[in-house]
């Protein structure tokens, strides 16, 4: 399988016009993780453009799971979930936000890492930086030590980079 740093990760992310509402380019990377060299390559380089002393990587539901546990084990880090509302057996924290399309909440236990913690956020896709926001927002309230936010594709022209840098989170990085 092909996994040099040559693979084109671009190439491999389908778009789909006015999904999941009319209007909205969805970015599907179903066809990268597919891909035998695809997921490596990913990890791989979204591992190199981002800090390597961290505790515990945070994951966003759902394809923040897919990347997230592998930099984690990369990183030599723990892995922690953000999860949709009503998903986490115990004692929560929790954000709600709006999305590119519609609202919704995210929850980390409240007790899953403790104030020392150096935490990375991992996700797929940073649109308008809503979800990522959430994200390092319950970092704070659980006393971690934010260290980056770490995305495979970034849409700039959504503005989710400044929206994170506005609110003090990052550094933000992005391998596409
Ligand atoms: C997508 C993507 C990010 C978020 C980015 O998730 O995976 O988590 O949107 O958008 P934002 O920067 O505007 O917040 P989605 O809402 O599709 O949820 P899912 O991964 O659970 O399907």
């Amino acid at each position: 399988s092909d996994t040099s740093p040559g693979t084109d990760l671009a190439g491999l992310i389908a778009e789909v016009a006015d999904y999941p509402t009319p209007g909205v380019r969805f970015r599907d990377i179903t066809p990268l993780i597919a891909h035998p060299g695809g997921l490596a390559a990913a990890v791989e380089q979204m591992v190199a453009a981002g800090p390597r002393d961290v505790d515990i990587v945070v994951g966003l539901e759902a394809r923040g799971f897919i990347f997230g546990p592998a930099i984690a084990l990369a990183l030599g880090a723990g892995f922690v979930p953000a999860r949709k509302p009503d998903k986490l057996p115990r004692p929560v924290e929790s954000v709600t936000y709006d999305l590119e399309y519609g609202s919704t909440t995210l929850a980390v236990h409240a007790d899953a890492f403790g104030p020392s913690a150096r935490v990375l956020i991992v996700d797929d896709v940073l649109a308008t930086g809503g979800t990522a926001a959430a994200a390092a927002e319950l970092v704070g309230r659980l006393g971690g030590q934010l260290v980056g936010i770490t995305l495979l594709l970034e849409l700039s022209e959504l503005g989710g980079r400044e929206r994170l840098t506005r609110l003090g989170f990052g550094p933000v990085t992005s391998v596409l």
